[in-house]
């Protein structure tokens, strides 16, 4: 079997200085009921398709974490079955303009 699937990462700054990142991928998504849990450390959600993937539950924590470490916000927008998108917004205190 072939998976297909795209994932888009995009880094941009905007006009007050503030820098976003997002991954967006068009993987199996995940439901309301579950986004509040899937940002608890360990926590993971495993169904037939997915329980042999391997994991520590630590990647969306860990993320949200450093992100609010820098002043930043970090959101989840997703729909089961479509994808997800991740965003990662840091202050502008936090952003260092590469020298010319
Ligand atoms: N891009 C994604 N699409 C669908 N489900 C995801 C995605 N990222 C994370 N998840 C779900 O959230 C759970 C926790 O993710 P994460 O904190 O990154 O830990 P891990 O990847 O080690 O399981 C995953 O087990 C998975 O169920
Ligand atoms: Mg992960």
């Amino acid at each position: 079997m072939t998976d297909t699937g795209r994932i888009d990462i995009n880094v941009c700054v905007n006009h007050s200085g503030e820098m976003l990142i997002s991954v967006s991928d068009t993987g199996i998504g995940i439901s309301e009921q579950d986004l509040p849990n899937v940002l608890k450390e360990f926590s993971r959600v495993e169904d037939q398709s997915t329980k042999s993937i391997e994991g520590t539950g630590l990647g969306l924590p860990l993320t949200k974490m450093l992100v609010e470490l820098h002043g930043g916000r970090f959101s989840i927008e997703s729909t089961l079955g479509e994808g997800t998108t991740v965003l990662s917004y840091f202050p502008a205190s936090r952003v260092i303009e590469q020298a010319a």
